[in-house]
């Protein structure tokens, strides 16, 4: 058994440093991420890269939450920022620049905003903005990616699913990220025979990359309501045989107590949008848990809520690899219009802060910041309903959950 057991650390994480922010109050951008004092004075770095589209706008608001944190919680960050996708495009020609993967390399955690416009749509294929995500997420080895689908009380009228399917949602979706048929070789576009075209790509999955991503759904569910789903095509891939078999295997040996199924994945997909709270973790391949995250964004009301956390190997510090970023992507119809729900993007640094700095109580005082902000009924366009007010804005969104954060914190 590999000796990786991130969400299982010892406690004296769990509270902020008591130093000040450094710099006075302010986040420093721009500075060295891998300069030695910045890590020993400032702690925890964070290397931000919006990205394209409303990645901007939405990393914005984020901005101002960290300070927030830096300011009113005596926690110390050190933020810079970076280029990635189309926006790295046109500045190098290349949608992640090594200098800047060896930054987040150095980061304790990357938050990501967005990649991909459609301007870049007819850029070849390695050169187009989602390569620049996957390089990051395969060459920092990021293999469990934990999107969370849960449903805010004062959402439930918002899904596309009536409210009592929805109502009390809390579900895990863990994907296998670095591996399956997004990185597997051979792949390419080749000549065949008579003039015909083969587009191929390969499924291709080992017992280890099987074993260590689901290790990472059990520990997860032991910490949550202790079941795991884990979704295949079993009964037509022989990946699909290997990976029900070796799921199988980590449960019947580590995780007894957990209890394990299996399902297809299309009827998962079918049982998501049926009964979407019989499940608590689903554990899935890349592929599968790409498209199955997408529907279960949808059950919470709107794609603009759900953040996600992709984590890998742990450090000598105890954090792991980490990079967090909305699920959203990059909106090209909002783009620029100050029109971009920001909650997805500031709950993935409440996701930061409880997977990778172990603050678990700052990331709970954000998280019923965002809800309570979207109880107060400030709703972005992504989610409006009502016709008689005027949708708010992404910085109005972002300053009704500042208020909610200055609220609880001066309750104590
Ligand atoms: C996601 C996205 C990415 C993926 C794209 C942007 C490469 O759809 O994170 O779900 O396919 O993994
Ligand atoms: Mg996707």
């Amino acid at each position: 058994m590999e000796a990786i057991q991130p969400l299982r650390k010892p406690m004296q994480f769990m509270l902020p440093l008591p130093a000040a922010c450094t710099g006075g109050g302010d986040i420093i951008f721009g500075a060295p991420a891998n300069s030695h004092t910045e890590k020993t004075m400032a702690g925890r770095s964070i290397l931000i890269l919006p990205g394209d589209g409303i990645g901007p706008e939405v990393m914005r608001q984020v901005k101002r939450v960290i300070s927030w944190f830096c300011e009113r919680r005596g926690v110390e960050f050190t933020v810079s920022e970076d280029l990635v996708g189309g926006a790295a495009h046109d500045a190098h020609g290349v949608p992640l620049h090594d200098e800047t993967l060896a930054r987040a390399r150095e980061a304790d955690a990357i938050l990501l905003g967005a990649a991909g416009a459609p301007k870049y749509d007819s850029l070849p294929f390695e050169e187009k903005p989602e390569r620049g995500l996957l390089k990051l997420r395969s060459e920092l080895d990021l293999y469990a990616n934990l999107r969370p689908a849960l449903c805010f009380e004062a959402l439930a009228g918002y899904s596309s699913l009536k409210r009592e399917f929805v109502s009390g949602l809390d579900l895990m979706i863990v994907r296998e990220l670095t591996s399956g048929v997004y990185f597997g070789e051979p792949r390419g576009i080749f000549d065949g025979e008579d003039g015909e075209r083969v587009g191929i790509n390969t499924q291709r999955y080992t017992t280890g990359e099987i074993r260590r991503v689901a290790r990472f759904a059990f520990e997860l569910a032991a910490l949550r309501n202790n079941r795991v789903c884990s979704m295949d095509k079993a009964n037509v891939m022989e990946s699909g045989v290997l990976w029900r078999e070796e799921v199988q295997w980590v449960g019947d040996r580590e995780y007894p107590d957990v209890e394990l199924s299996h399902m297809y994945a299309d009827a998962g997909a079918m049982q998501l949008v049926r009964a979407p709270k019989q499940f608590d973790v689903i554990v899935t391949d890349n592929l599968f848990g790409d498209v199955l995250s997408d529907a279960a964004a949808m059950l919470t009301g709107s794609l603009g809520m759900l953040p996600s956390a992709s984590l890998g190997k742990p450090r000598s510090s105890g954090w792991p690899d980490a990079l967090y970023e909305p699920v959203h992507g990059s909106a090209p119809d909002i783009t620029g219009q100050n029109k971009a729900n920001p909650c997805a993007c500031i709950l993935s640094f409440a996701m930061a802060m409880k997977y990778s700095f172990k603050m678990g109580e700052d990331a709970r005082l954000l998280e019923r910041a965002v809800e309570a902000a979207i109880a107060s009924g400030i709703r972005t366009p992504d989610l409006f309903q009502s016709s008689g007010s005027r949708p708010a804005t992404t910085t109005e969104m972002g300053d009704a959950i500042l208020d909610e954060l200055e609220r609880s914190h001066s309750r104590g």
